[in-house]
């Protein structure tokens, strides 16, 4: 394939991406009904002192040390919901994860034959080079199978 030939086929898959990615949206069905829009984006808890009640029963909640030691092992916990959500075969959520700052450090999978609560404890040891600034931020991720994305942050102090 010579320049010209590349260039061009690499315009044309570039309109063709962005023509297909809005269609592609439009044109997609779910075996249940849901809210769609919540598979589209990471979902937050747009006020935390406030929560909406989808909001208090998704948005991960993160239990850990304000401060932490470096070297030192510490746990976090993360968990589902203010009041845990349902693990049932119709409606579960499927994994929480933990990052440190952008980095995946673990994650846990559920089935949906509710023998486990969405919580999951991990325990982490942080090295100074890990938060060069002293701080660093873990981010929980869940996913809902009928609610989609979710995600809450807390940020700590490393000495
Ligand atoms: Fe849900």
């Amino acid at each position: 394939m010579d320049r010209r030939n590349f260039l061009r086929s690499l315009a044309l898959g570039t309109v063709a991406a962005g023509i297909s990615r809005p269609a592609f949206a439009a044109e997609r069905y779910y075996p249940t009904k849901v809210d769609q829009s919540l598979f589209e984006n990471i979902n937050r808890a747009k006020d935390p002192s406030n929560k909406t009640p989808l909001e208090k029963s998704h948005a991960p909640l993160i239990s850990a040390p304000a401060t932490v030691k470096s070297g030192e092992p510490f746990t976090v916990e993360v968990s589902v919901g203010e009041v845990l959500h349902p693990m049932g075969p119709a409606h579960w959520i499927e994994s929480i994860e933990l990052n440190i700052g952008n980095e995946p450090a673990g994650r846990i999978d559920f089935q949906p034959k509710g023998y486990l609560t969405p919580k999951a404890t991990f325990t982490v040891v942080l090295s100074k080079e890990s938060a060069p600034s002293g701080k660093i931020t873990l981010v929980a991720p869940q996913r809902c199978n009928h609610h989609g994305y979710w995600e809450s942050t807390m940020d700590l102090t490393v000495t």
